[in-house]
């Protein structure tokens, strides 16, 4: 494959020479392309000898050769590690002052951006959109480790390490290479994702971690193959691909509401999202102050808890014995004294009626911030364990909609 490694003006660029060995340690053949202040890192004989090619930064330079527009044409897969706040920005808007972001405009093959960068910046309003912006259009921006940052400081904006970078890249590649079948053609998927919010007060909510990443994941490559796809999105906070219908909740009872007038017109129900199985019993309509009890400024309030209802479980009793939809449930497990993370999860099973469930063993997966993920998927009335990943939310959506497919009724 030919790759080409963009390095941008960050102390991080000394990573990227790892990274660059990686890559051509598994046989590719790499074209470094720093910009002119990563030079001022780490110097174009390091890239020249650890790449075995020559490295320019200008367009200036091999004019018969037309790199600016060459590079980025001939490249499979192009990387820049680490990537700047300014060339997101260039890159968002298309700005061409040299080689790296010419080739940027000109390549036509899957591009990873892992950008470094201090908190502040990464965290800015222009960055933020610049990143939106790029990922709408099918860039992967890798997102930046925690961690100590150049100085003393710590936070979001450190490069990942280079075997995380590399890990993304190919698996990139590896989903963008892989020609989908197209069969869910015809088929309507319903899928919920996120992670409810229970409002206490108006400023207030009982809620949980639940990014959404997989349902999304699974939603994109439902589309991939050809399903129409409704997502029933609790709190998400990700862009969607243009091609999902996706309808916006925030409580359990407003997912339920939108899942159960959805359940018969379609083909697939998956349940991803992270259901509170509590809900606060009273909604306070202003907002509780520290001291609600006049007659004991000093008093904490009591929470009162009240049981959500169980969505999935619902969807298969609504559908009594019909084989249609087909249920799929999700199910995050630790493992405890009751019983390993199959053996709860095959419980779990049985106890909601779906049809699978695949099972997330939490806390053990090697993971790549939040992107990468190991599941099993657990079929109702066999014993047979599909182990799937580790790899990409995308890939595992993939191997978990190849299982869906083989169960889902031929007409
Ligand atoms: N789920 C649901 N409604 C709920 C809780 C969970 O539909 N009130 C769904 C989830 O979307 C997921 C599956 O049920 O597909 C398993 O969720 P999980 O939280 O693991 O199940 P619980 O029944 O809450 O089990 P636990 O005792 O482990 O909390």
């Amino acid at each position: 494959m030919r790759i080409v490694l963009g390095v941008g003006g960050g102390i991080a660029a000394y990573k990227s020479a790892l990274l660059l060995r990686l890559f051509t340690e598994g046989g590719h053949d790499v074209t470094v392309v720093p910009t002119d202040a990563a030079l001022r890192f780490v110097g174009a004989p390091t890239w020249e000898a650890l790449s075995g090619r020559p490295v320019q930064t200008d367009v200036w330079s091999n004019v018969t050769d037309v790199p600016h527009v060459r590079i980025g044409q001939e490249a499979d897969l192009v990387v820049v590690a680490p990537a700047t706040a300014d060339l997101l920005a260039k890159a968002a808007h298309g700005l061409a002052g040299d080689l790296l972001t010419n080739v940027l405009l000109t390549a036509r093959c899957p591009v990873v951006l892992a950008p470094a960068m201090h908190t502040e910046m990464w965290e800015h309003a222009a960055t933020r959109v610049n990143v939106a912006t790029l990922r709408e259009r099918g860039v992967t921006v890798v997102e930046p480790d925690s961690g100590r940052l150049t100085g003393a400081d710590t936070g979001p904006g450190r490069l990942p390490e280079p075997e995380a970078i590399h890990a993304a890249a190919m698996a990139v590649v590896e989903g963008a290479a892989g020609e989908r079948p197209r069969d869910l053609a015809g088929r309507r998927i319903l899928i919920s994702t996120g992670g409810t919010r229970e409002p206490l007060d108006p400023v207030r909510y009982l809620g949980n971690r639940s990014s959404g990443k997989q349902g999304l994941a699974l939603a994109e490559a439902a589309v991939a193959r050809g399903a129409s796809v409704t997502l029933v999105a609790a709190n998400l906070e990700l862009p969607v691909a243009p091609g999902i219908d996706v309808v916006p909740v925030q409580t359990a009872l407003e997912l339920q509401r939108e899942i159960d007038a959805r359940t018969t017109e379609h083909d697939v129900v998956v349940m991803v999202a992270a259901v509170a199985d509590f809900r606060p019993a009273e909604y306070t309509d202003s907002k509780i102050k520290k001291t609600h009890d006049p007659a004991d400024p000093d008093a904490a309030p009591t929470i009162r808890l009240v049981r959500n209802p169980d969505i999935l479980a619902g969807v298969v009793a609504a559908r009594g014995g019909a084989s249609a939809p087909l249920v799929v449930g999700f199910a995050a497990e630790t493992g405890d004294a009751t019983g390993s993370v199959l053996e709860l999860g095959r419980a779990k099973l049985e106890r909601k009626g779906c049809d699978l469930l695949v099972v997330n063993e939490v806390g053990v997966d090697k993971t790549f911030g939040a992107d990468e993920t190991s599941v099993h998927v657990l079929t109702r009335g066999s014993d047979e364990v599909i182990d799937l990943g580790p790899g990409s939310k995308a890939v595992v959506s993939h191997g978990i909609w190849d299982v869906v497919v083989g169960s889902l009724p031929t007409d």
